[in-house]
């Protein structure tokens, strides 16, 4: 008999719900990470009393009733309501791209104004097919906003030129006809009113977890604890890269504090031009309302990843999905092996995605137990 049914490797989202499902229902559940906190990429550091997102803005939104009210039982949300501003050679336009913005843009003040606007824009261009993002971006809101507000910020983000990134990264363009700054449409929205941290502390209650432990390090060994192990870091790792690397797109956090209680009055500022280096500024103490006498801010730069650096964006391309097939071919076939969460999935997950994916797969793995 093994000391622990299962064995969790990761205690970010994925793995902290799988763990807490399990442990109520009466399993013996270990968890382990690499890094040397809890809650993977949800974590805050408290840095002045402020809850600085260290691994990037996290917003809470989801349309889920249940997903809402099981975060919530865990610790209240706050009613943050998240309205970036974007800022292109010092104007301030409002997202996402709604009634203000085309306001500031063009002086119109009515949806039919704006609606003529953009089509007037967009037919003078003739774009039958367009053959790159640029062209694609072009055909759907016209040159003003794709100049304004998408070109240098999509450029940073994908360090290439526009021209030279394929039309299906951008499907369609939110435009909203409204006076409505909201940028999430979902029905509920908030930050865990304490932080990040306070969520993870209440799913992981109760549960022994090992930080500084890479599981894959001492994989063997950890293997003759636990019945069944939970995997929610990378799948290519997990098989030794055999295969090949999988692809991501990285970020770089430059946190500063600053003796002002207010640097931006906002907590999303995005930086559209070119030829500012950074993509955005956060100011973490909007997202919960905060008093405090100073402030941290963080200036985010996108990067290309490379061993070493976090993984944050998985490159859906058919190379690399192609690649991440041959490797869940494999992870199929585990009988003692869940694989969980954005890493292990090689997908990009939302908060509310990933508590629902856990949700769902523990539930499986009870109900056969
Ligand atoms: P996560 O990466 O959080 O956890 C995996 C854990 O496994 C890590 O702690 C890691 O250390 C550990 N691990 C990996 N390999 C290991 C090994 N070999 N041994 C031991 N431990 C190992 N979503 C949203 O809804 N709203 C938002 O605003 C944002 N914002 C956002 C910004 C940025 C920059 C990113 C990259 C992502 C977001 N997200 C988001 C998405 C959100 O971060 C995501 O849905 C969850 O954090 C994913 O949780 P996981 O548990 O899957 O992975």
């Amino acid at each position: 008999m093994k000391e622990f049914d299962v064995l969790v490797v990761g205690s970010g989202l994925f793995g902290a719900v799988f763990a807490h499902e399990c442990v109520k229902e009466g399993k013996k559940v270990l968890v382990v990470d690499r890094r040397s906190h809890r809650g993977g990429n949800v974590y805050c550091e408290n840095i002045q009393d402020i809850n600085v997102h260290k691994y990037g803005a996290h917003i809470f939104h989801t349309n889920d009733k249940d997903i809402w009210d099981y975060v919530n039982s865990f610790v209240p949300f706050n009613h943050y309501v998240n309205s970036p501003l974007a800022d292109y050679k010092g104007e301030l336009y409002n997202l996402p791209f709604n009634m203000n913005t085309f306001y500031q843009l063009w002086k119109v003040k009515t949806p039919q104004q704006a609606k003529d606007k953009i089509a007037s824009q967009v037919a003078s261009l003739n774009i039958k097919e367009p053959a790159n993002l640029e062209e694609q971006a072009l055909s759907l809101v016209g040159p003003d906003i794709y100049e304004k507000l998408i070109k240098g910020y999509t450029e940073k983000q994908w360090g290439r030129k526009a021209t030279e990134l394929p039309s299906f990264i951008i499907k369609r363009l939110p435009l909203r006809f409204t006076y409505n700054n909201n940028y999430f449409n979902d029905k509920y929205q908030g930050i865990p009113v304490g932080g990040y941290n306070k969520l993870i502390d209440g799913l992981l209650d109760g549960i022994e977890v090992r930080l500084d432990v890479d599981y894959l390090k001492s994989k063997e060994e950890l293997d003759q604890l636990a019945t069944t192990v939970v995997f929610t870091g990378q799948l290519d790792e997990y098989y030794n890269f055999r295969f090949g690397k999988l692809q991501y797109r990285s970020l770089r956090f430059e946190h500063e504090e600053l003796s002002v209680p207010d640097f931006q009055g906002n907590a999303v500022v995005n930086y559209t031009e070119r030829e500012v280096p950074y993509t955005r500024i956060i100011e973490h103490k909007h997202f919960e309302f905060g008093t405090q006498k100073s402030t941290v801010i963080t200036r985010e730069y996108s990067q290309e990843w490379q061993e070493g650096l976090e993984p944050y964006y998985p490159i859906n391309d058919d190379e690399n999905s192609k690649l991440y097939k041959q490797y869940k071919e494999l992870a199929d076939k585990e009988t003692a092996v869940i694989f969980g969460g954005r890493l292990a999935e090689y997908r990009y997950y939302d908060m509310h995605q990933v508590v629902g994916s856990a949700l769902h797969q523990v539930k499986n793995f009870l109900s056969k137990k």
